[in-house]
């Protein structure tokens, strides 16, 4: 396949099904209006519209489609369990399927400890999991996140986050015992300083300022952090910050709960990104790419004497058989080869952003690893001045190319296909993408 674009974007069946979509769909949902695509069906990288073009695939749902769409082993895993069991609840019957699948993410998980598996539906859910379980285990009531974070829309996980005032405008008051602090954004230091300088300043302020000024760290229960931040604009915290946190939190008895909601599942070329700083987190939060798109959030953790009893949290869809069905699919393509493709075709896709931030200034930094990579668009002048029209500009050039290709952050645009992707389609989608940075470095 390739990119195919017969009509007018968006062509006259699109434009038909989103006046029938925005006269019954909620208001809240964030489809961009410069770059609308209405699907009818996907297949491996490439997604087909309702007027029969063909777009290539750089975003995967958002950051979800592990395996591509519709992969035909996660399709036949998926039929095969549908014709035996769709649904017993697993808080009140056994379901062997969730056992089998939770032995294979807890041997995933490194640290040499007795680990467990709550399920459920969703990233939210998972973080919603991993928030009441660190309160229960603890007895403590704080709890630290980041700037720019974003942990879903619960109201556990929207307090905990803070990346878009959007997100929690009007739906105050939000879950209290929340303390935010500076993410090791380092091409925007939140302390103006330099990495190859700064000693970790943000590790400082947490030690210096917040568990001396403001919460006892005896009080804290845990700790969230996504070891890249994803919706936040896909910021990596540098190996020496998460080691750093991870002796901090150690230290106090504080649980580090690690968010791979979007970077796990080898989207960075490791299972988790977690483990490129070789760290050993007390609770991991996966979701998206997991069932390569049905819906399963899991909460792995450290299991001890603290842990809760029956009837202190459950749900009745999680890790439903078909979604465990889908994640021992996906996860089988993802140890077998896409772990290996991703770490083949990612330094290619790196390299060609990197190149193309040398040659166009309006890249002001290229971050991120495997098939997590962003690039933050500024002003040319080499001032960092955001520039979101020209990043959401690019995205719509993109898609008038066929590319189909996501914001993050304020003026970041996220590469983060499907791990299957192979180095020609890698290099038709760059090829398109550098194109539109032509065109927006042109406009001067
Ligand atoms: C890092 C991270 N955590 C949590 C979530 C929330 O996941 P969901 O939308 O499945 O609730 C997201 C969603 O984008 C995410 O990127």
């Amino acid at each position: 396949m390739t990119i195919t674009i017969k009509t007018p974007l968006p062509g006259p069946k699109a434009r038909e099904a989103m006046a029938r979509d925005a006269r019954v769909i909620s208001q809240s949902y964030t489809r961009d209006p410069q770059a609308p695509v209405v699907v009818e069906r996907a297949q491996g990288v490439w997604v087909t519209d309702v007027d029969g073009n063909t777009f290539l695939d750089f975003a995967a749902g958002i950051a979800v489609c592990a395996t591509g769409h519709c992969h035909p082993q996660v399709v036949a895993a998926i039929e095969e369990q549908a014709r035996k069991l769709i649904h017993i609840s697993g808080t009140d019957f056994f379901d062997p399927t969730q056992a089998a699948l939770a032995e294979r993410v807890t041997a995933l998980v490194p640290g040499d400890f007795p680990k467990r598996v709550f399920f459920c539906n969703s990233g939210a859910e998972a973080i919603e999991a991993a928030l009441k379980l660190a309160r229960y285990k603890t007895r403590r009531q704080y709890v630290l996140a980041f700037t720019g974070a974003f942990h879903g829309r619960t109201y556990g996980a929207m307090s905990l986050s803070a990346s878009k005032t959007v997100h929690r405008t009007r739906f105050g008051p939000l879950v209290p015992g929340i303390i935010h602090v500076p993410y090791p954004y380092c091409y925007r230091c939140p302390f103006h300083l330099e990495r190859t300088s700064c000693s970790l300043a943000c590790l400082d302020y947490i030690q210096e300022t917040v568990f001396r000024k403001q919460v006892d760290p005896q009080e804290v229960a845990a700790v969230f952090i996504e070891p890249i931040q994803g919706e936040g604009g896909y910021v990596p915290a540098p190996d020496d910050f998460l080691q750093g946190l991870r002796q901090l939190t150690a230290q106090h008895g504080i649980l580090l709960v690690v968010d791979e909601v979007q970077s796990g599942i080898g989207r960075t070329g490791k299972m988790f990104a977690f483990q490129w700083a070789d760290i050993e987190p007390d609770v991991i939060c996966l979701a998206k790419g997991i069932a390569s798109g049905l819906p399963l959030g899991i909460t792995i953790y450290r299991s001890d004497e603290r842990d809760w009893g029956p009837g202190a949290h459950a749900n009745t869809f999680g890790g439903n058989p078909l979604a465990c069905a889908a994640a021992q699919a996906t996860l089988d393509l993802v140890e077998n080869s896409l772990l290996n493709n991703v770490n083949a075709v990612g330094p290619y896709i790196g390299q060609r952003l990197f190149d193309l931030a040398e040659e166009y200034p309006i890249i002001g930094d290229v971050r991120g690893r495997g098939f997590m990579l962003g690039a933050e668009i500024v002003a040319p002048q080499g001032t960092k001045t955001k520039d979101k029209e020209g990043r959401d500009t690019l995205t719509r050039l993109c898609y008038e190319h066929g590319l189909i290709i996501l914001g993050c952050g304020e003026n970041t645009v996220r590469f983060a296909p499907p791990l299957i992707l192979t180095p020609e389609e890698a290099k038709l989608g760059l090829d398109v993408f550098a194109t539109a940075v032509q065109q927006v470095a042109r406009r001067g």
